[in-house]
C-alpha cells in the first residue's frame, strides 16, 4: 500500500525555531536609518515593536526557542501534513516525484498565523493592547485578526484596495475575528489622506498599505505594528514549516533535489527553504527555487539596492531585491505577491548563488492550479499555485533531462476565498502583463541617491 500523507505526532512539533543567520556566508547587509543613513538600533524600532522581536531581528543564534504560550496555540493545527502528490505526477506524466507541505489547514486557510500567533504573544506580554498591520489578498490581515482574537488584543487592518473589492469573504473573516477594517489608501491617516488626493482611484498596493498601519502604530502608545512577511524575525518564526518537513522527508525514506516556493516578501518560502539551505551550506546539493509573478518580477528583474519598505517612506532602509518604493504592480490575482521588494535574508542569498528565482505568467500558474486541484483535490490559493507550477516545471526539465528528482513544495495556502480569480481563468478574461523595461526603469529611479549595499 502506497503511504499518501506523512504526519507527525503533536509531540513532534518543533521546539525550537531555526535562524539562517548563523550560518549564512554572506551576513544581510544593516538595516540604515533614512535620515542619518546609520544601522538602526533598538530604541529606533521600540515605537513599532516589542523589544523581543527587535532582538529576534538582529539574533545571530542559530536556534530561538518557542514559548509554550505560542506552542499550545500552534497545536490547534500543527503539525501540518505533508503529502506524495502521486495522483498529480500521473497527471503530469512525470517520472519524478512530487511531495508538498500544505499549510492551508490552518484556521485562516494559510501559513501567516505562524508568525501572527507569536508577533501577538510577544506584544501582549509586552503590555501593548492594540496592534495595526496591512493587508494584500487577506490572507495576513485574517491570520493576525484570529492571532490578537485568541491572545486579546485588538487589531486595525489596512487592506489593499483591490483586494477588498475582489475578495469581500477574506474581510468577513477578518469582521469575524474581531478586527476593524479599512480599504488603503484610506483616510484614517495622513498619508492615506494624501495618496487618495493623488490618485482618487487607486487600487492600493502594499507599500501604500504599510505606511498607512505604520503611521498609524507610530501614532499611539499602546500599538504596535505587525509585518506578516519581509523581517528577519516572521522568516524565523515560519521555519517550523522546514524543520516538520525534514523529519516528515525522512519518514518518507526520501530527501528533496529540489525545494520550491512561491515569493512575495518571502515568508512562506523562507519556512520550508531555510531549513534545507541549512544542509545545502553544509554541503549537500539541492536545488532551492523562489517563484514570483512576471507582474511583479522582484527577484528576477529588480535591482539589490537600499530602498524603502513602503511607499511613503517612512520604513529603514534595507539591502533588498527591490523594483522600487512606488511600483504599484498590476492587479493580478496573486494579491499576497504584489510586493515591490523582498525579505533582505533571501535576496542575500539569491545573491549568494544559494537560492535561484523564476517568474511566471498568470494564465500558467492557473492552468497548473487547475491541474492539482483536478488530481490532489485542495483548490490552491493563486500564490501557492506559483510553487506548484515551478514543481511541475523543475519535472519537465527533470524529464527531458532523463532524470528522476524528488521534488518538495510548499502549498502555502487553500484558494477558497480566491474563487472570483478561478471563475475569471475559466472564462478566459485573465490578462497576462508584459511589464516592460522602461516601467521597471521609471520606478527603480525612485532609489537614486539612497545608500548603495557593500
Ligand atoms: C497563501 C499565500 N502564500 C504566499 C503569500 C506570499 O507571502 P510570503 O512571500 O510572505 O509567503 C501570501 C501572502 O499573502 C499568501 O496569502
Amino acid at each position: 500500500m502506497h503511504v499518501t500523507k506523512y504526519l507527525l505526532e503533536e509531540s513532534q512539533l518543533p521546539r525550537r525555531w531555526y535562524n539562517i543567520r548563523a550560518d549564512m556566508p554572506n551576513p544581510p547587509q544593516p538595516v540604515l536609518h533614512p535620515g542619518t543613513g546609520q544601522p538602526v538600533g533598538p530604541d529606533d524600532l521600540a515605537p513599532l515593536f516589542p523589544m523581543e522581536l527587535i532582538l529576534q531581528e538582529v539574533s545571530e543564534e542559530p536556534e530561538v526557542a518557542i514559548p509554550d504560550e505560542v506552542l499550545e496555540i500552534y497545536r490547534l493545527w500543527r503539525p501540518t501534513p505533508l503529502y506524495r502528490a502521486r495522483r498529480l505526477e500521473q497527471a503530469a506524466g512525470t517520472r519524478s516525484r512530487i511531495f508538498y507541505k500544505y499549510e492551508g489547514v490552518s484556521p485562516p486557510g494559510s501559513h501567516k498565523p505562524n508568525t501572527a500567533v507569536a508577533q501577538a504573544f510577544y506584544n501582549q506580554r509586552e503590555g501593548r493592547t492594540r496592534l495595526a498591520t496591512e493587508t494584500g489578498a487577506g490572507q495576513w490581515g485574517s491570520a493576525l485578526a484570529f492571532a490578537c482574537q485568541l491572545l486579546g488584543l485588538e487589531c486595525k487592518v489596512y487592506m489593499v484596495r483591490i483586494s477588498y473589492d475582489q475578495k469581500p469573504f477574506r474581510r468577513s473573516l477578518i469582521q469575524a475575528w474581531g478586527a476593524t477594517i479599512v480599504p488603503s489608501p484610506s483616510e484614517d491617516t495622513e498619508s492615506g489622506r494624501a495618496m487618495l488626493a493623488e490618485s482618487p482611484d487607486s487600487p492600493g498596493s502594499l507599500g501604500m498599505a504599510i505606511s498607512e498601519a505604520v503611521e498609524d502604530a507610530a501614532g499611539r502608545e499602546d500599538t504596535a505594528y505587525s509585518l506578516g512577511s519581509v523581517l528577519n524575525h516572521v522568516l524565523l518564526h515560519q521555519t517550523v514549516i522546514g524543520q516538520e518537513a525534514l523529519a516528515q522527508m525522512e519518514l518518507a525514506g526520501a530527501f528533496p533535489d529540489v525545494v520550491v516556493g512561491c515569493v512575495g516578501g518571502g515568508s512562506n518560502f523562507a519556512g520550508l527553504a531555510f531549513p534545507f539551505l541549512r544542509e545545502k551550506i553544509a554541503g549537500r546539493d539541492i536545488d532551492v527555487l523562489a517563484c514570483e509573478p512576471s507582474a511583479c518580477p522582484t527577484l528576477t528583474r529588480g535591482l539589490f539596492a537600499y530602498d524603502f519598505g513602503d511607499t511613503s517612506k517612512l520604513t529603514p532602509l534595507v539591502a533588498m531585491h527591490t523594483l522600487g518604493h512606488d511600483f504599484v504592480p498590476q492587479p493580478i490575482h496573486a494579491g499576497g505577491l504584489r510586493y515591490h521588494g523582498v525579505a533582505p535574508l533571501i535576496s542575500q542569498l539569491v545573491r549568494d548563488g544559494l537560492i535561484r528565482a523564476d517568474a511566471y505568467a498568470q494564465n500558467d500558474i492557473f492552468a497548473s492550479a487547475v491541474l492539482f486541484a483536478r488530481s490532489e483535490g485542495i483548490i490552491p490559493a493563486p500564490e501557492s499555485a506559483h510553487a506548484i507550477h515551478g514543481a511541475l516545471e523543475s519535472a519537465r526539465a527533470a524529464d527531458e533531462a532523463g532524470e528522476e528528482r524528488t521534488i518538495l513544495f510548499n502549498l502555502s495556502g487553500h484558494g477558497h476565498f480566491d474563487m472570483a480569480a478561478y471563475d475569471n481563468y475559466f472564462a478566459g478574461k485573465l490578462v497576462d502583463v508584459a511589464l516592460d523595461e522602461e516601467e521597471i526603469q521609471r520606478a527603480l529611479r525612485a532609489i537614486d541617491g539612497l545608500p548603495v549595499p557593500a
